[in-house]
C-alpha cells in the first residue's frame, strides 16, 4: 500500500511541475483560478475518492499527532488554507481533500460586490510573488452561507469584511451583518482589517476602530455559544502598533491573531520594475521573514498566551516548520499553494510528522 501510496505522490508531483504549472503559468493568473475552480466543481467526486483515501491513511493528514486543539477547536493538521482563495465557500470540501486542515473562506462582505477592475492578479515569478488588488470580490453573505449549509467535518473560518461604498464610520455594522449571518456556519471568525485594496480599511486596525468592531461582535458573541474571533493584521503595522493589538486582544479576550496580509512594501524585488510597482498586495516569499518576525514579536509579548495563525510566504515546508517554531499555533498557505501545487500541504504535513519524531 505504501508503495502505490508513494507512486500516486511522487506522479502527481511530477505532474505538477513538467506539465501542469508551465501550462497554467502561460494564462492570466484569476482566468486560470476561475478554470481551476471550475474544474474542481466539476469534478468533485474525484476529491471525495481521494478524501476516502485519505481516510485509510493514504496521506499523513489523519496521522494523530497532526491533531491539535487551539481556541477550543480540534484541528485534523495545522496547515490550512488562507483566505482569498475560495471566497465564495465553493470548493472548501476539494481543498480539504488536498490534504488542509481549516480552510478560511472570504473575505466576505454583507452584499455581493465586483471587486476592482481587471486586470488585478500579478505573478512575480522572479520573486515567487503574487501581487493582487482584487478588492474584496464576492458573491456577498447570503449566497455563501447557502454553501455552507452541507459543510461536513470541514473546518472553516469565516473572513469578514465590509463593502467598499460602506464608509468605515458604519464599517461596524458590515462586519456585524456578516458575523450574525454567518454564525452557524462556520468554527471562527476572522475579522480582516488589513486588505490593502479597499480604499482606508487598514485605518480600521487602530485601536479606537477596532474596539468600536470588535464590541457588537462580541457582544452578539455572548448571547449565543461562542465561536472564536481573531484579527487579520497587516504586515506593514509597527512593531509598537502591533503591541497594541495584542493588548486589545486581551482587554477583549480576542482568540487570536492572524498574522499577516500582503504587503505594500516593494523593497528588494528582483522582477521587473514595470511589474513590481504595480499597486495592490504583495505575497509569497518577499512577505516571509516580515511575517515570521511578527509572529515572534506576538508570541514574546503575549508571553505564548495568544494563539497565532502564521501567514505569509510559506513557500517550503522548512518555512512552513520556521512559522511553527516561532510560536505560531497553525499556519495558512496561498501563495506557495500557486507556486508548490496540489501536494503542498500534505508535504508540510509529512514534514511536519518527520519534526516531531
Ligand atoms: C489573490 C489573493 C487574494 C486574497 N484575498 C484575500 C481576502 O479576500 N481576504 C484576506 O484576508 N486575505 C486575502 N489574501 C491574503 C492571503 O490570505 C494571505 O494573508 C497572504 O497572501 C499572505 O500569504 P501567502 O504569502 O501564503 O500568500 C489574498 C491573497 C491573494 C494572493
Amino acid at each position: 500500500m505504501s508503495f502505490f501510496k508513494e507512486l500516486f505522490h511522487k506522479t502527481e508531483q511530477i505532474l505538477w511541475s513538467a506539465f501542469l504549472k508551465p501550462f497554467f503559468f502561460s494564462f492570466d493568473p484569476e482566468k486560470v483560478h476561475h478554470f481551476v475552480v471550475g474544474a474542481m466543481k466539476l469534478f468533485s467526486p474525484i476529491f471525495y475518492l481521494r478524501k476516502s483515501f485519505y481516510h485509510f491513511k493514504l496521506s499523513g493528514k489523519n496521522h494523530p499527532s497532526l491533531e491539535k486543539e487551539v481556541f477550543g477547536i480540534k484541528f485534523p493538521n495545522p496547515v490550512g488554507l488562507a483566505a482569498g482563495f475560495d471566497k465564495n465557500a465553493e470548493v472548501y470540501k476539494q481543498m480539504s481533500s488536498l490534504g488542509f486542515g481549516f480552510i478560511e473562506i472570504g473575505t466576505v462582505t454583507p452584499v455581493a460586490q465586483d471587486g476592482n477592475p481587471k486586470k488585478r492578479i500579478f505573478r512575480l515569478v522572479n520573486d515567487n510573488a503574487l501581487i493582487n488588488r482584487l478588492g474584496f470580490n464576492n458573491d456577498g453573505v447570503d449566497k455563501i452561507v447557502d454553501r455552507l449549509r452541507n459543510r461536513g467535518d470541514v473546518i472553516i473560518g469565516g473572513n469578514i469584511g465590509k463593502n467598499k461604498v460602506t464608509p468605515n464610520e458604519n464599517a461596524k455594522d458590515d462586519y456585524l451583518i456578516c458575523f450574525k449571518a454567518l454564525y452557524d456556519h462556520v468554527d471562527y471568525f476572522a475579522v480582516n482589517v488589513s486588505s490593502p485594496n479597499t480604499p482606508n480599511l487598514r485605518d480600521l486596525q487602530n485601536i479606537n476602530d477596532l474596539r468600536e468592531i470588535l464590541f457588537p461582535l462580541i457582544k452578539e458573541n455572548k448571547k449565543r455559544e461562542t465561536k472564536p474571533i481573531l484579527i487579520k493584521i497587516s504586515p506593514d503595522l509597527n512593531d509598537s502598533d502591533i503591541k497594541k493589538i495584542v493588548d486589545l486582544s486581551f482587554d477583549l479576550k480576542i482568540d487570536g491573531i492572524i498574522t499577516s496580509n500582503t504587503t505594500l512594501d516593494r523593497n528588494n524585488l528582483k522582477s521587473k520594475k514595470k511589474l513590481a510597482i504595480e499597486s495592490g498586495g504583495l505575497s509569497g516569499e518577499p512577505l516571509n521573514k516580515r511575517s515570521t518576525d511578527i509572529i515572534r514579536l506576538i508570541h514574546q509579548y503575549s508571553n505564548k498566551k495568544l494563539p497565532i495563525i502564521g501567514v505569509g510566504g510559506i513557500m517550503s515546508t522548512q518555512d512552513a516548520l520556521d512559522k511553527l517554531k516561532a510560536g505560531a499555533s497553525l499556519i495558512q498557505l496561498y501563495t506557495g499553494f500557486i507556486y508548490n501545487g496540489p501536494s503542498f500541504a500534505r508535504n508540510i504535513n509529512k514534514e511536519i510528522i518527520k519534526s516531531l519524531n
